[in-house]
């Protein structure tokens, strides 16, 4: 078998949440292009629909599935149908998220209660649904979408709600894969730097700027700068990777 061959992803079958935007969407192509059949749960079922147009158009089948993932019984639902269509799960990607903004002072519950469950509790609920199956099978892969607000205090923008949900999703990750290891079920994330998608297009120009200076590459990030991240993770090529953080971030965090 080549080096190519064993990032091949033929004949698995996936499933994206937030698949039908931004870093989300381009992930499901990724794994799609690379011979996966891949499932697309959103909240938003125009964005789902557009993704699955398109894994279509590369040759794959598809699902898309409306899905709130900050409620147990959607994701529940879910997992169930990838399951009761394509009889297994190998690769569960988890990327839906919001980024709220303030100085943690007038930080509203609310506002907490809003980031901390989709960019935590979902990440947890998630990969419970997806591991379980998983598990059954003794295969799988895992891949949580985080970010660089895992590890850094992110600036200029505040966003603490947001830093303390990633790093949580981050130390989740780890303990998902330490517990799953030896059944078979890898658990790893990617760290994207800052990237052009909807979540950051309003972002002024301030903030932007300040990205820009901030990046030893000098250029934000685009979602296909994560496409080669996710394959990897997800195939065989990383067979002995777990509990790993991919940091695919232009060099922000050498600063
Ligand atoms: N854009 C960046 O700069 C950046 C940087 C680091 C990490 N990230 C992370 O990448 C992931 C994707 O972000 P993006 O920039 O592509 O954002 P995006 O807004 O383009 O996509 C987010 C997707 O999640 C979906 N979603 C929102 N709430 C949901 C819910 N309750 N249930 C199901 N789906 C829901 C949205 O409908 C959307 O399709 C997020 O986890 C984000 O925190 C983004």
């Amino acid at each position: 078998m080549s080096i190519l061959d064993r990032f091949s992803l033929l004949n698995r079958t996936a499933l994206v949440t937030g698949g039908g935007s931004g870093i989300g969407q381009a992930l499901a192509l990724a794994l799609a292009d690379a011979g996966a059949d891949v499932a697309i749960a959103d909240i938003n079922s125009a964005g789902a629909a557009a993704t699955c147009a398109q894994i279509e158009n590369l040759g794959r089948q598809t699902l898309a599935i409306a899905a709130d993932v900050t409620a147990k019984d959607q994701v529940e639902n879910m997992v169930h149908t990838v399951l009761a269509a394509w009889g297994g799960l190998d690769i569960g990607v988890n990327s839906a998220g919001i980024a709220l903004r303030g100085p943690i002072e007038d930080i509203s519950e609310a506002d907490w209660d809003r980031v901390l469950d989709l960019d935590l509790k979902a990440v947890f609920l998630c990969c419970q649904a997806e591991g379980r199956a998983m598990l059954q099978r003794g295969s799988g892969s895992i891949i949580n979408v985080v970010s660089i607000s895992s590890h850094i205090v992110n600036r200029p923008q505040q966003h603490g709600h947001y830093n303390a949900a990633k790093a949580g999703a981050y130390q989740l990750t780890r303990a998902c894969a330490a517990e799953w290891a030896v059944r078979g079920v890898r658990v790893n994330s990617i760290s994207p730097g800052h990237t052009l998608t909807p979540m950051t297009a309003h972002a002024d120009d301030e903030t932007r700027n300040a990205w820009l200076t901030n990046t030893p590459m000098g250029r934000l990030g685009v979602p296909a700068d994560y496409q080669g991240a996710v394959v990897f993770l997800a195939s065989d090529a990383a067979a002995y990777a777990t509990g790993h953080d991919l940091v695919v971030d232009g060099g922000y965090t050498l600063w």
